[in-house]
């Protein structure tokens, strides 16, 4: 396979479905709930997911695609090549904020992240990776993650981590909050897992994703040494939910350890 080629075709499209988002502001957009009030998805989600469908299956129409909104087929295994995508990454700041949102979408053959694209549609950054071959933020190679310590890290968490809830034992949670040096919030996992492989946040913990949120992110981590897992410290669950942290080496295990305590 030539994942160069892939690679290119992969890139175009993504900045095509960009302009297209970018346009679309000015059209009026459908908002919809899901499963709940804050559970959104619009016409612009759907639009997307459709559009990188029909590029990929002229593309090659043997690869199977995985999509947030089910706009393809079922897919229920990863062998073979498998695109993972999710359109909007963040789409309440897309409603809401019209900034902070990504395009992700990640490329695996045999169930092995081989190219992954974190695109931030409103700036026009993005963030890539090919297996084995390195990470970029644009035109510029991410280094390697810098060790550090916790007490040095700024962490992405949300505020409900730290009220009583029935997943995590949010004191424990409190303590992480008091130890490192700043917390952020940016309501896209995409985008936290960006900043992550491009240190500019230490760690990124979440109660439940799903394989279209860090499918994209994960080939990245690799290749800059961020450590992406479940709760349990094991492999993400790909074909459901499953909870997830990604973080610099040096404080994956310790975060682990000390301050997450499933219920
Ligand atoms: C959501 C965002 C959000 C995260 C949610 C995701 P969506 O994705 O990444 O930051 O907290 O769990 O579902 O629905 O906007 O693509
Ligand atoms: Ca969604
Ligand atoms: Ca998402
Ligand atoms: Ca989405």
């Amino acid at each position: 396979m030539d994942f160069k080629q892939i690679d290119k075709f992969a890139k175009e499209m993504i900045f095509e479905a960009g302009k297209r988002i970018r346009d679309a502001f000015s059209y009026d957009l459908v908002i919809e709930t899901k499963s709940g009030a804050n559970d959104l998805v619009t016409n612009i989600d759907r639009q997307t997911e459709v559009f990188f469908i029909e590029k990929i299956k002229a593309f090659d129409p043997t690869h199977k695609i995985i999509g947030e909104e089910g706009m393809g087929e079922n897919v229920n295994s990863l062998d073979g090549p498998v695109w993972i995508i999710d359109p909007i990454d963040g789409t309440m700041n897309f409603v809401k904020q019209h900034r902070h949102f990504m395009i992700t979408i990640g490329f695996f053959v045999d169930g092995i992240g081989k190219l992954g694209y974190i695109f931030d549609v409103m700036r026009e950054d993005l963030f890539y990776a090919i297996e084995g071959e390195g990470a970029w933020y644009n035109d510029s190679r991410l280094r390697k993650l810098q060790p550090l310590n916790i007490e040095e890290a700024v962490i992405g968490i949300n505020a409900s981590w730290v009220t009583p809830n029935k997943k995590i034992n949010h004191e424990k949670i409190i303590d992480l909050v008091n130890t490192v040096r700043g917390t952020r919030s940016y309501g896209s996992a995409a985008m936290e897992i960006a900043f992550v492989v491009s240190g500019k946040l230490d760690a990124y913990i979440s109660m439940r994703l799903a394989p279209w949120d860090i499918g994209g992110g994960t080939v990245i981590a690799k290749e800059v040494g961020a450590i992406a897992t479940n709760l349990k410290g094991e492999h993400f669950d790909f074909l459901s939910q499953d909870t997830f942290i990604i973080a610099n080496p040096s404080i994956h295990q310790l975060i682990l350890d000390n301050y997450i305590e499933e219920i």
